[in-house]
């Protein structure tokens, strides 16, 4: 391991603790300010779906994107646990019954099998309105302007237009809505929206927090679309390549299904081929903030070369 690798990784462990503290404080059994109670079963299934795994990559991402303007701290922790919770949402539905119908995620059991499906619904509706709680929260930023643009690009992100379209997309490219053969263009396209528009506001969220100027803004955007492509690639290749064991969850699925994968268009080297030239991409983005830039030109070579 080189000394950067292990720097980073280093800083990784250490925003991924502070995250999860922040998860289990958000997820604690006390009803808070403005709600009626907590029920029991429901704050159970949560801190299921969310506590005690993940890479907490998001996270990360807006952490160190608002480094770059010289913000730490509360504001971006929040921001970035926010995004998470929104991300923990997409997967418990991903792996219900109707959808993927998965029974393992990050090693455990998947919330429709520890729970039951209704509880899986309902626990992904509610991580959804409290990832917007936190962000809208004066708490996380004193700028109400702030606020707002994290509100709105989130909502962008995860709703028709990125992740839920995407996932939609995800679907009809199994055939489950008529036979259908997706080309390159639309598969990458499905790929920016089910993945890639989440990872992208990730990043996007530490410029918005870091009161980023719009070139500055441009760029960290286009270097998250770079990462978030080369992640959903690194998922497909993983999914060929790696073990149920090691991944936490499923393998060999999108296969199975027939999912419109690039593995699927590309091949795998094709596939490992286009991971290095997003690396390359993310790279370029980058330019204009120099080495302050180093941790994000790292993490973009974690994605594509993680085994889990
Ligand atoms: C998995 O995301 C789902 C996709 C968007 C491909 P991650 O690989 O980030 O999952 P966790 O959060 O680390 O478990
Ligand atoms: C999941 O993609 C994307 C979202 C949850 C939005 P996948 O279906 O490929 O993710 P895994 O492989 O189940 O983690
Ligand atoms: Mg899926
Ligand atoms: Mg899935
Ligand atoms: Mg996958």
């Amino acid at each position: 391991m080189s000394s950067s690798t292990s720097t980073f990784s280093a800083r990784l462990n250490e925003a991924a603790k502070l995250v999860e503290a922040n998860l289990e404080a958000l997820l604690a059994d006390n009803a808070r300010r403005g709600e009626i109670a907590r029920p029991a079963r429901l704050m159970e299934a949560m801190r299921h779906a969310v506590l005690g795994g993940g890479k907490r990559l998001r996270p990360f991402l807006t952490i160190e994107a608002a480094r770059l303007f010289g913000v730490a701290g509360e504001g971006p922790l929040r921001a970035g646990s926010a995004i998470e919770l929104l991300h923990c949402y997409s997967l418990v539905h991903d792996d219900l019954p109707s959808m993927d119908d998965d029974d393992m995620r990050r090693g455990r059991p998947t919330v429709h099998k520890a729970y039951d499906e209704a509880t899986a619904i309902l626990v992904g509706d509610a991580l959804q309105t409290l990832a917007f709680e936190v962000l809208a929260d004066p708490q996380t930023d004193a700028d109400a302007t702030v606020r707002a643009d994290l509100v709105l690009g989130l909502a962008r992100a995860s709703g028709l237009g990125g992740m839920v379209g995407g996932q939609l997309l995800d679907l009809t490219a199994e055939g489950r809505y008529g036979a259908v053969t997706m080309g390159e263009a639309e598969v990458r396209q499905l790929q920016m929206m089910k993945t890639g528009a989440i990872l992208t506001f990730s990043v996007e969220a530490g410029a918005i927090i870091g009161k980023a100027d719009a070139k500055a803004r441009r760029s960290l955007a286009e270097y998250g679309r770079a990462l978030g492509a080369a992640f959903q690639v690194a998922d497909d290749i993983l999914d060929r390549e790696a073990s149920a064991e090691a991944l936490g969850k499923r393998t060999g699925k999108d296969q199975e299904k027939g999912k419109a994968t690039l593995v699927d268009l590309l091949g795998l080297e094709g596939a490992k081929r286009e991971c290095g030239l997003l690396v390359e991409k993310a790279d370029a983005a980058l330019d204009q903030f120099g080495d302050k830039a180093q941790i994000l030109r790292e993490a973009v070579r974690f994605v594509v070369e993680r085994e889990v």
